[in-house]
């Protein structure tokens, strides 16, 4: 088969991971015999200053137009004031909520899982709650705050803003249908995030998630306060499966959960719609300080890369093999800086590719 993916390397150490990551695409080519083509595509802080402005109509339909996307990061420092010194909606995060809408990709993936090799990393270890855990955020991902008016005006002589939070029944249905399509895959336990003590949409969220809970009678519903929430990943995270969640709530729930792998530079993610094309990116940002050093861990791509092959192309037996790659290469003892630990040995962005990129040829396929 044929298949075309679009790359979108984006800015800081976008292009260095995303770079490995095509390695690995391409590995997967020739063992298994699949085509990729590819197109490189601007969007963020490189488009703004190729195009003026962080994604054109032109990268949104190309993105539409192929098979998957692999996203490095976007993003600078926020003292480049050559993009941001703008309307927010120029600004390079804008392009990547601009994409997310534009394709439709409303149910964001997010696992965070402690690796066994990484579990000294976990800043948890020496707590009772230091234990195994395997989580997946289901991030609503094209509604509510995000996508709500924004606006700031004067009232009454004072600067205010206006920041609308929207949710309709069917935006929330959707994503809770597939957070308990996932559970059902997993450990059958679904917590529902809300602040339905307080915001008329989370009691919306909170009903529509109890009707969708009646069709999958075998997976269990909790519902939890994102406060809460918040407090129980530190303290004990291995209660959770899956976490089904709004916009806003995801995107903060998120970066907790990666924190407490101790590895946020391992962490893939994948943005999906009712269709096969999905966004791939790495949890983490674009990382300016570490740009063109050759240091950043590419692994959160590369595991992005294998979940693009697993959802958007049905290549399962492609994505473990790349899964079981990097196992073997962390198994190994190999590290990028970010991760590396008393006695492991220290690679770069680009041996860690290769030596991930070896080990495919190694591992059973
Ligand atoms: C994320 C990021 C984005 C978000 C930013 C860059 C707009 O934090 O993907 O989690 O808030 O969704
Ligand atoms: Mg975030």
């Amino acid at each position: 088969m044929e298949y075309k993916i679009a790359l979108i390397p984006g800015d800081g150490i976008g292009p260095e991971i995303v770079g490995e990551a095509k390695k690995i695409l391409d590995r997967v080519a020739e063992i298994s015999g699949h085509t990729f083509t590819y197109e490189k595509l601007l969007m963020g802080g490189c488009s703004i200053d190729a195009y003026g402005e962080p994604l054109t109509a032109e990268t949104l339909a190309k993105a539409k137009a192929s098979d998957a996307v692999l996203l490095g990061a976007v993003g600078g420092k926020v003292g480049n004031s050559r993009w941001y010194d703008v309307a927010p909606s120029l600004r390079p995060e804008a392009g990547l909520l601009a994409i997310r809408k534009g394709l439709e990709l409303f149910a964001n993936v997010r696992p965070a899982r402690l690796m066994p090799q990484l579990a000294d990393a976990c800043p948890l270890k020496d707590s009772v709650s230091g234990n195994a855990f395997d989580i997946v955020i289901m991030r609503e991902l094209t509604g509510g705050l995000y996508f709500g008016t924004h606006k700031t005006e004067t009232v009454g002589g004072l600067r205010t803003a206006t920041d609308v939070l929207v949710y309709n029944e069917e935006e929330i249905r959707r994503i809770a249908v597939r957070a308990f399509e996932v559970a059902q895959k997993r450990r059958k336990h679904v917590t529902s995030v809300d602040k339905a003590n307080v915001l008329d949409s989370s009691r919306l969220w909170r009903s529509v998630v109890a009707e969708v809970a009646k069709d999958y009678p075998d997976v269990q519903l909790d519902n939890m306060l994102v406060d809460n929430c918040a407090m129980q990943l530190v303290m004990n995270p291995g209660q959770f499966d899956v976490i089904l969640t709004e916009n806003m709530f995801g995107d903060i729930l998120s970066d907790e959960a990666s924190m407490i792998t101790g590895s946020i530079g391992m962490l893939p993610s994948a943005s999906l719609g009712s269709g096969s094309l999905g966004l791939y990116e790495p949890t983490h940002g674009s990382a300016p300080d570490i740009a063109g050093t050759n240091t950043a861990n590419p692994i959160a791509t590369i595991l992005s890369a294998a979940m693009l092959l697993r959802y958007s192309l049905s290549l399962d037996k492609e994505a473990d093999l790349v899964e079981r790659s990097v196992d073997h290469v962390l198994d190994a003892g190999y590290r990028t800086p970010d991760i590396w630990s008393e006695g492991c040995t220290k690679v770069s962005t680009t041996q860690m590719g290769d030596l991930i990129t070896d080990a495919m040829l190694k591992e059973e396929y």
